[in-house]
């Protein structure tokens, strides 16, 4: 079996916090896992880990077969496996300013001769492969819009059309519907789901409500305080047990409607920052 993704006793500490405590997860190339937590839980920087935007304080990380980072340090190798990862954030990583279609044609810089990339000169092949990937997202009409002129659903489209044509394999995405109603959550979900299963994209998606986690991941990696509490079968997570896991800040993990009563803070830890 071929793991997408594999994380040995990974900690980082930031100035006065612990924001990741020996994690150690592995994920399976084709598998969608929900990454889970409360704020400041440590989603963001367990992801930001992966392409090597953060350096570990101590563990190994293992990306599409390859050691990244050991020991603290970014291996030479990180920079042609960090090509296969596609990365969304939460606020909308696009170049506002750009058409749509120039900020999806970024994620074939990758395989663009330096010469043509200062100029952002793309081939009319490209061009085509560019406009196919904002087609099977469904915004392909909004090809010469600029990118602010979207709406926030429209843009975290067209940022995973961009991991479309960069071929990534693996799609990191860090709560992608944070910002959206619930109509333009589903459909980005959705996508991610079809991302997963028509191109067999490798994706972990970070997400405060456990309601997408459960409709939309198969598993779950829940984290608390830097720490893996969690990890198993989205299904198997019931309101009880996440207050079991997260005690008074379980409510966080809840839409409004599906808020459970009271949760009881009986195990409730302790931010580690
Ligand atoms: N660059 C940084 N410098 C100092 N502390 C940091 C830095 N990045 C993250 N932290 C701290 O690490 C902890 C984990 O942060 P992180 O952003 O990973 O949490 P999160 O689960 O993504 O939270 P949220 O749901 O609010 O996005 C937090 O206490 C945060 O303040
Ligand atoms: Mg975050």
């Amino acid at each position: 079996m071929a793991f997408a993704v594999v994380t040995r006793e990974l900690s980082k500490s930031f100035a006065h916090c612990q924001a990741l405590d020996k994690v150690s997860i592995q994920i399976e190339e084709g598998e969608m896992v929900a990454l889970l937590g409360a704020s400041g839980s440590g989603k963001s920087t367990l992801l930001r880990h992966l392409p090597g935007f953060v350096t570990s304080s101590s563990g190994e990380i293992d990306v599409l077969g390859q050691t990244v980072q050991a020991k603290g340090k970014l291996m030479p190798q990180f920079k042609q496996v960090r090509s296969r990862v596609g990365f969304v954030f939460q606020q909308f990583n696009l170049v506002n300013r750009l058409p749509v279609i120039t900020n999806v044609l970024i994620g074939q810089l990758y395989e663009t001769p330096w010469w043509r990339s200062l100029f952002m000169r793309f081939t009319v092949e490209q061009r085509q492969k560019a406009l196919e990937a904002l087609a099977s997202v469904g915004i392909e009409q909004a090809a010469w819009q600029r990118a602010s002129s979207l709406s926030g659903g429209q843009q975290q489209r067209a940022a995973l059309a961009r991991c479309l044509v960069q071929k990534a394999k693996i799609i990191l995405a860090d709560e992608p519907i944070a910002s959206l109603d619930p109509e333009a959550s589903r459909k980005v979900m959705v996508l991610l789901q079809q991302l997963n299963q028509e191109h067999k994209c490798t994706v972990l998606v970070s997400l405060h409500q456990v309601e997408f986690a459960i409709r939309y991941c198969a598993r779950t990696i829940a984290l608390n305080a830097g720490r893996v509490v969690y990890d198993g079968p989205s299904s198997d997570l019931t309101p009880d047990l996440l207050a079991e896991l997260y005690g008074s800040s379980a409510h966080e993990l809840f839409n409004s409607h599906a808020q459970p009563e009271s949760p009881s803070a009986t195990h409730s830890q302790s931010r580690a920052c």
